[in-house]
C-alpha cells in the first residue's frame, strides 16, 4: 500500500513517518520536486520514504492524505491533478484557518457556512474524501495513547468504504474507536471546533490534549 502525503509541514512529517514505521510506502509531495523538508524526511525515514511533486505523489499512491496549509489546500489538490485523485481515498486533515490577524486564528470566511472538506469533495467529485484527524495536533494524530486516554477522533465522508478503510488506518495509529459523524457535511462540526481548540490550549497547558464524548 502506497500513501501520498501532500504536505511538508509538521503534520506531513509526522504522518509520513508513522506510515513508514507501520511498513507502508510514503511519498511526500510538495510544490517542488527538490523540496528541502521532503528531502530531509527521506534521508531520515529511509527506504519506504520518497518524495515528488504533488502530482507525482498523488499519481503513484493508493491513498492520498492532504495536509497542506488550509488556505492552500484547493490549490495544492489542483496541482496534484484531478486525474491522479479520481477513485482514490483522499484523507483531508486540513483546517481552514485564517492567521492574517495573528493568533488566535479565525475560520477563513469562505468556510464559516460550510467546510473546506465539502469544497475539496466538490472540486474532486471522483475522489472519495474523508475528513479526519483535524481536531488534534500532529503528535496526537499518530499516537493518541500518549494522552491519559485517547479521547475521540471523528470521520466524515460520503463513501462508506473509504470511511471504513480510513477507520482501519486510524486504529493502526492507536485510535480504539473512531466516531463516524456521517456524510462530508458533518466536517463543518470538526472544522468549526478549531476556534475552541485553540482556546483550549491555555487551560490544557499546550497542544497535547483531546476531547471525549461522555453521556
Ligand atoms: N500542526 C498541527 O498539529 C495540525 C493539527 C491538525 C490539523 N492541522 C492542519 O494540517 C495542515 C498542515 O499543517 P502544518 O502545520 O503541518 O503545515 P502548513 O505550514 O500549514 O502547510 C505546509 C504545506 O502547505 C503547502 N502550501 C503552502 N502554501 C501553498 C500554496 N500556495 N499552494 C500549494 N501548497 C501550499 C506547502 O507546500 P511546500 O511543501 O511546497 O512548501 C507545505 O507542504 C493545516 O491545514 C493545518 O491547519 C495541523
Amino acid at each position: 500500500m502506497k500513501f501520498a502525503v501532500l504536505g511538508t509541514g509538521s503534520v506531513g512529517q509526522t504522518l509520513a513517518r508513522k506510515l513508514v514505521d507501520l511498513g507502508y510506502a510514503a511519498i511526500m509531495g510538495s510544490r517542488s520536486a527538490d523540496n528541502e523538508k521532503a528531502a530531509a524526511f527521506v534521508n531520515e525515514a529511509g527506504g519506504l520514504a520518497t518524495t515528488g511533486t504533488f502530482a507525482e505523489a498523488a499519481a503513484i499512491a493508493d491513498i492520498v492524505i492532504v495536509c497542506t496549509h488550509g488556505a492552500a489546500t484547493l490549490d495544492a489538490l489542483a496541482l496534484a491533478g484531478a486525474e491522479n485523485l479520481a477513485g482514490k481515498i483522499l484523507i483531508d486533515v486540513t483546517n481552514p484557518l485564517d492567521f492574517s490577524n495573528g493568533f488566535p486564528p479565525t475560520l477563513l470566511p469562505a468556510y464559516t457556512q460550510s467546510s473546506l472538506a465539502e469544497a475539496v469533495q466538490a472540486a474532486h467529485p471522483k475522489a472519495r474524501v474523508v475528513k479526519t484527524l483535524n481536531t488534534v495536533n500532529a503528535a496526537i494524530m499518530v499516537d493518541p495513547q500518549r494522552l491519559s486516554e485517547p479521547g475521540d477522533i471523528f470521520v466524515s465522508g460520503n463513501d462508506a468504504d473509504a470511511k471504513a478503510q480510513t477507520i482501519d488506518l486510524l486504529k493502526q495509529f492507536g485510535w480504539p474507536d473512531p466516531v463516524d459523524l456521517g456524510d462530508i457535511t458533518t466536517a463543518r462540526g470538526t472544522e468549526h471546533y478549531l476556534p475552541l481548540w485553540v482556546r483550549l490550549m491555555g487551560p490544557a497547558g499546550g497542544a497535547n490534549f483531546n476531547i471525549k464524548i461522555v453521556k
